[in-house]
């Protein structure tokens, strides 16, 4: 049996898509099927600007809790190769790091994101990995995210509007942009912080995306929630095979909520005046 039933939280999308839940499923039966077929997980961060200053923190707590026994290659975009600190590796686990030119608006910084991925997996990823997680450098891991969350197309709920209606989701209300999302239309919210799956998919995933920040840049409009907003539409339109709790990207460590019985991975609470280059 793969999946257990917790009752406090659904354990199923409206499409039969699994969400993954502390208690429902069985993490040493997990690891022995997928341990198999010796995959190899390629994982994507960005840190630019001062956000050089998280990257100590992610790669050593995910050295101890992300795929654990499995091949990690970290992709690590900077526009200071230099002040990436010497972390030391597992066995099988490696760290590439990419030279990327400053931009000057953070928004900017979170829409050429897309782009980078796209070419990325067609340029480096075919034929060496299996899977794709792109997840936020201002993050921390505090326990297990392994092959549980491994499927073709996987969203995270965005830790904010797990339990919000609907009507509270901060989706994109303009119709001139692509992001659009009528009020009466959307499944959850999910995090822009952490997405993945196949590479296939996710190649299709940012190849979308990208188009539709350049319809929207040369239409003039910007997105509420940038990249997010047309994470959340591309994900209205292409249901997520697997959903994560938010136990896979919380909001603080010290923040709690009777659903969430256990903290995988969180957001680093910041100054965001100070580590950003603009308001
Ligand atoms: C596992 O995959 C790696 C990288 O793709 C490869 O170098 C290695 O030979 C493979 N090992 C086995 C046992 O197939
Ligand atoms: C590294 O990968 C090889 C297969 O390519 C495997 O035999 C070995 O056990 C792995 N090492 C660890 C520490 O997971």
């Amino acid at each position: 049996l793969l999946f257990f039933i917790r009752t406090d939280v659904a354990s199923v999308s409206p499409w039969s898509a699994p969400i993954i839940w502390e208690g429902n499923f069985d993490s040493t039966l997990i690891d022995s099927i997928y341990k198999q077929q010796n995959l190899t997980i390629a994982t994507t961060v960005f840190a630019l600007g001062k956000y050089t200053r998280f990257v100590k923190d992610f790669l050593e707590s995910a050295e101890q809790h992300y795929f654990v026994g499995f091949r990690v290659h970290y992709y690590l975009f900077t526009d200071q190769p230099e002040s990436v600190p010497e972390v030391k590796m597992g066995e099988n686990r490696s760290l590439t790091v990419q030279n990327v030119p400053s931009l000057n608006r953070w928004q900017d910084i979170s829409m050429s994101r897309m782009e980078k991925l796209e070419n990325l997996i067609e340029n480096e990823l075919v034929n060496e990995a299996d899977y794709i997680f792109c997840l936020d450098i201002d993050t921390k891991f505090y326990g297990r995210w392994g092959a549980e969350t491994l499927g073709r197309l996987v969203g995270v709920i965005h830790p904010w509007f797990f339990d919000a209606p609907r009507s509270q989701f901060t989706y994109e209300r303009r119709p001139e942009s692509k992001a659009y999302i009528p009020v009466e239309e959307g499944d959850y919210y999910y995090a822009g912080a952490a997405f993945g799956g196949s590479l296939e998919d996710v190649h299709h995933l940012t190849k979308t995306c990208r188009e539709q920040l350049n319809i929207d840049a040369a239409n003039s409009i910007e997105a509420v929630w940038q990249e997010e907003s047309h994470l959340n539409k591309y994900f209205l339109l292409n249901k997520p095979s697997k959903l994560l709790s938010p136990e896979y990207m919380w909001r603080d460590i010290n923040e709690k909520a009777a659903q969430i019985k256990i903290v995988r991975f969180t957001n680093v609470p910041k100054n965001y005046a100070e580590v950003r280059p603009n308001p």
